[in-house]
């Protein structure tokens, strides 16, 4: 799958963000090695640290489906109804949640303004030297 196919996926995630809170809508594209996407959206809280991130949101999801295998996930987010104008990068939550199930050199994470205009990285550059049991 291309990558701007799944930044227009990650794009579609976003319109589901529930955000009345901050307003900042938060839309991920997950794609697995079944060549599945998961969308995730991130889900706020009048109790605020219960939110939820986009990109946790598209990982429990393909999880709890089954999926463990994950190739790439692309982000996107800003100001709730305006498209993005910057880049949202991965919470470190979010990067530690990646760390559990992506391989740190092949994990690929986009981090999106639009389909054309993105940045590419791999896990080990958001998150080195992580933490790990397994
Ligand atoms: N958020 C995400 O969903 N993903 C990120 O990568 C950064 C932050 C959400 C959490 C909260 O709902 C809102 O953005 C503002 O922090």
């Amino acid at each position: 799958m291309k990558d701007e196919l799944l930044i227009q996926e990650a794009l579609l995630a976003r319109e589901q963000a529930y955000c009345p809170y901050s307003e900042f809508a938060v839309g991920a594209a997950l794609l697995t090695g079944s060549g599945k996407i998961y969308h995730g959206c991130n889900v706020e809280n009048a109790s605020y640290s219960v939110a939820n991130c986009a990109e946790r949101t598209a990982i429990f999801k393909a999880v709890s489906e089954g999926e463990k295998e994950f190739v790439a996930i692309a982000v996107v987010g800003g100001k709730k109804g305006t498209p993005p104008v910057d880049y949202t990068y991965p919470c470190g939550v979010c990067r530690q949640v990646m760390a559990e199930f992506g391989d740190p050199k092949e994990f690929r994470i986009l981090v999106a303004k639009s389909a054309t205009d993105y940045k590419e990285y791999v896990l080990k550059d958001l998150l080195p030297e992580s933490f790990a049991l397994l």
